[in-house]
Order: C-alpha cells, then sequence, then structure tokens
C-alpha cells in the first residue's frame, strides 16, 4: 500500500464560492459579492462609485478600488455569488452525501465577513460562529476532518474602501483578532489551518494586468508582504492557543516548463517560477525571504517596508506544512516579457504545450505535472509535509432525464492525478492528503459561471440562479467512495 493510512482523502469548499445567503444572519458584503459574471477570457470586475460621483471598475482581485470609494450592485444584474450552491441552508445534505463518499477531510473556509461583519469596532457575529459551529459538529458527526482555511480573498468589503485593503498595516491586527475568534471557537473541532489560500495570487494578478501602474506595483508586493506577516503572527498565534494546531499557508502551484531547451526558456523558466511560487513557500516553509528577493524588488522598482518585527515573525511563525492548488501547468519562454493572464494578451508564461490537452476552458490538463511539482517541493524543502489542496477539472456536466450524469472525464482526469501522486509518495515524497476542487459544484471563481462544474456532486441551479437546487450523484461519486474505500488502490 502507497499511501498511509491517515491519508486525507477528501475535498474542497470555499465561503464565498459555495454558500450562498450574502447578507444573511449579519454577514456583510465581501469583495466577491459585487464582481459580475465573466467567461472564458472575460475577467470579473466590481464596480464603485467615487466620493465625485464618478464610477470605476476593479478588475477581481487587483484590490483597485480606492480608499474612499462605494462599491455599488448595479441593477438589473446577476450576481452568481449572492445565491451560489446555497450551501448556507443544505450543509447537512451536503456533508451527508459527502460522508457516504468515505471523505476523511474537507476544506472548508470560515468567512471573515459572518464572522466580523464590522471589523474588531463592531464585535463578533453570534449568528456567524453558530453558523460554522454547525457545520464543523456536522463534519465530526461523520469523522470528516475540517481542514479549515481562514481567509480566501474574502475579507470585509469595507477593509478595502475604508482601510485601503492590505497595504494598511492595520488590517493585520484586524486578521489576527478574526483568527483569535476562529481558534478559540472552533478548536475542539479543527486539527489543520491554513491562514491564507494562495498568497501569490496578487502577484500573479499584477502580471496579468496590462494596466498596473508603478503605484500598483508598489501597493501590491507591499500588500503581499503585509499577508506573509499576518499569516506569520498567525500560526504563533494558533500554536499559543493549542500546540497540537497543525497551521500552513497555500500557495497557488502556478509550475511551469521551459518551452523549448534553449538555455534562455530555460532560464525564464526558473525566474517564472521563483518570481510566482518560490519566493512565497520558501518564505512560508524557511521563515525568510531568499536571495533572489532582491532582484525581484529591483525589477519591479519596489521597496518594501520591512521592519525587523517582520523579520523575527516570519521565523517565528514557519508553516508545519506546505498545501498548495494544482490545475494545469504552462511553458515559460525566453522570447517575450509580456504577461497578460486576464487580458488575454499573448505572453511569456501563456506557452501553451503541445504535448498537452487542454479543458474547455482552455486549461492544460498535466497530471504528470503532478508529480514534477511534488518532487520540486518536496527537494527544495527537504521532505516537508505538503498538502494537495484543490485540484480538478471545470468541465459542462449534463444532468440526464433518469438524474444520471455521466462526467467520465472526472473521473479520467482524477484517475491520472492521482496515480501521478501515488508514484511520488512510492519515491519517498511526504504527502498529506488529496483534497480535490471541488467536492461540490459551485461558483467559478475566474469567471462567476455556475456551467463550470468541478464537483462529484451536482446542484442543479443555472448562471443566473434559477433552477431547483437539488443535489445529485454525479458518476464520478461512485468512483471516489471506491477511491478512498481502497486507499487508493484501486483507480479503476
Ligand atoms: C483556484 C481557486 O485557484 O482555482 C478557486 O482557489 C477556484 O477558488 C479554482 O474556483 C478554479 O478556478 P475557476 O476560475 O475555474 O473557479
Amino acid at each position: 500500500m502507497v499511501l498511509s493510512k491517515d491519508f486525507l482523502w477528501g475535498g474542497d469548499i470555499s465561503a464565498t464560492q459555495i454558500e450562498g445567503a450574502w447578507n444573511e444572519d449579519g454577514k456583510s458584503p465581501v469583495e466577491t459579492d459585487y464582481l459580475l459574471p465573466g467567461k472564458k477570457g472575460i475577467p470579473r470586475y466590481a464596480y464603485y462609485q467615487l466620493k465625485n460621483g464618478k464610477m470605476g471598475k476593479a478588475l477581481q482581485f487587483s484590490g483597485q478600488a480606492p480608499k474612499g470609494s462605494k462599491f455599488i450592485l448595479k441593477k438589473d444584474q446577476v450576481y452568481p455569488n449572492h445565491f451560489a450552491s446555497d450551501f448556507y441552508h443544505h450543509y447537512k445534505e451536503d456533508i451527508a452525501l459527502l460522508a457516504e463518499m468515505g471523505f476523511k477531510a474537507l476544506n472548508i473556509t470560515i468567512s471573515w465577513a459572518r464572522i466580523l461583519p464590522n471589523g474588531i469596532k463592531g464585535g463578533v457575529n453570534p449568528k456567524g460562529i453558530d453558523f460554522y459551529l454547525a457545520v464543523l459538529k456536522e463534519l465530526k458527526k461523520y469523522n470528516i476532518k475540517p481542514i479549515t482555511t481562514l481567509y480566501k480573498y474574502d475579507m470585509p468589503a469595507f477593509y478595502i474602501t475604508e482601510f485601503g485593503g492590505w497595504s494598511n498595516r492595520e488590517l493585520i491586527a484586524e486578521y489576527l483578532a478574526f483568527c483569535k475568534i476562529c481558534f478559540n471557537n472552533f478548536k475542539d473541532y479543527v486539527e489543520y489551518w491554513v491562514t491564507f489560500n494562495e498568497i501569490n495570487i496578487l502577484k500573479w494578478t499584477l502580471d496579468g494586468n496590462n494596466n498596473a501602474s508603478q503605484t500598483d506595483k508598489q501597493r501590491i508586493f507591499q500588500e503581499t508582504h503585509n499577508q506573509l506577516v499576518a499569516s506569520a503572527k498567525a500560526i504563533q498565534l494558533g500554536h499559543d492557543i493549542n500546540p497540537a494546531n497543525k497551521i500552513g499557508c497555500m500557495v497557488c502551484g502556478l509550475f511551469t516548463y521551459p518551452r523549448t531547451c534553449n538555455p534562455d526558456d530555460v532560464l525564464a523558466n526558473q525566474k517564472f517560477m521563483q518570481d510566482n511560487i518560490f519566493l512565497f513557500s520558501d518564505v512560508i516553509v524557511r521563515g525568510h525571504y531568499p536571495s533572489y528577493a532582491k532582484r525581484i524588488f529591483e525589477e519591479y522598482n519596489v521597496n518594501i517596508e520591512f521592519s525587523t518585527e517582520d523579520e523575527k515573525d516570519l521565523i517565528n511563525g514557519k508553516a508545519d506544512f506546505l498545501p498548495f492548488s494544482y490545475y494545469f501547468t504552462n511553458c515559460v519562454s525566453g522570447a517575450h516579457s509580456q504577461r497578460g493572464l486576464l487580458t488575454g494578451v499573448s505572453s511569456a508564461y501563456e506557452n501553451k504545450n503541445p504535448y498537452l490537452k487542454s479543458t474547455e476552458w482552455d486549461w492544460q490538463i498535466d497530471a504528470k505535472g503532478l508529480k514534477y511539482a511534488l518532487e520540486l517541493l518536496n527537494d527544495r524543502y527537504d521532505n516537508f509535509p505538503l498538502l494537495i489542496i484543490e485540484n480538478g477539472i471545470g468541465a459542462k456536466d449534463v444532468l440526464n432525464s433518469d438524474n444520471t450524469i455521466h462526467d467520465q472525464y472526472r473521473i479520467d482526469y482524477h484517475r491520472k492525478h492521482i496515480k501521478a501522486l501515488e508514484s511520488a509518495v512510492s519515491e519517498g515524497v511526504n504527502l498529506l492528503g488529496y483534497t480535490m476542487w471541488s467536492c461540490i459544484d459551485l461558483v467559478s471563481a475566474g469567471t462567476g459561471e455556475l456551467r463550470k462544474r468541478y464537483g462529484f456532486i451536482y446542484i442543479d441551479v443555472n448562471d443566473d440562479g434559477t433552477g431547483t437546487y437539488k443535489r445529485y450523484k454525479k458518476d464520478s461519486f461512485y468512483w471516489y467512495k471506491k477511491v478512498i474505500q481502497t486507499n487508493g488502490n484501486d483507480l479503476d
């Protein structure tokens, strides 16, 4: 048997993408609640109004809404995260289905805006605590371990428009207050915590935004630094509250290959992974910035406000494990320097790999790349514990008249990825688990579509929110159940 008996088989969901109930029981709005849908190649934007009445729009994740502005909802528009999969009212039924599959773990995110909707000054929202306690109790009932993510692009929106977002260091204290409430209130139920989801995403978004100014560059590097410090402080706090807590900080696995064996491509690829993955994972695992950080800050011409206190926090707040997401790989070429992931401009990064097939949303399917990623991280961090959080295929599923959903493509996708991870583990990689995205259908983060489905459980809801919200088991549901039952031995 390749995998240990404690291997964490499971899935992932996230508050903004699954819960719905966006303004119920005291929750305040988050930036995602203002995002209009996009689609393949068309990013999502949130509209805001400046004090002088002028309107503007902020690219998703960019935190571009200026201080003093107000996010607005446009009339007659669909805001998909408002309804999502309505997990808020279906969590018992959903968790029972996950238990039927034999889940050992579920990665959930706790919405900051349900717990502290108006920040420290507004106090705790008891209904937010009650909701997550109810979810955690339900998970415990079935022996499903929660992997609890504390931040996934979902702080209350007023932090952006009133505080100026993560570039304001006061936000660190607000975040820690939120973390403390979670560590204290949920400590009897949670062992695994994740401080931030995809902490490298802001930097990636910066490269994808061809309109980014020098001020944006400075802001985003400072914001990311502040998040890394916040994460390290949260790890210290979590360990103080309960030394048994295992706490990680997650990176988006943007793994790449050189486009060719031309040394220029090889160096460009090395640089791409330093700039977009390792800069962050090095800080998380080693507790300090790597030597090449200086080169990156010089290239972007940014100056990070970095105190000796920060230095101590980073070293004292090293993670216990490294969670990462993995969806696709790309190739990097030394020939271009322009990158434009969100704006569709041809770029050094977006070189498709001729050896790989793509999903309907043009994400390249690369199971062997998962082994490559695991080995890279394992070598770099000397057998440090890794956890695959989020790996899956977005596809248009069809609900047949007999309530079946034949998603053989999803089974093939996961089968190959599980084979790849088993191969890495058999060669010594220290892997804690595999939680796939997203066990239950939910709103796509990047496009706001519901038709881009990832789950083993189908939700009857359309892009515009119409539907019965009934849950149906896809073919992959039964397949994953068998995989878990046999601890990954039977993948047929
Ligand atoms: C991950 C995000 O990077 O990608 C998820 O953490 C997201 O929130 C997932 O849903 C898939 O992306 P998308 O755009 O297809 O939803």
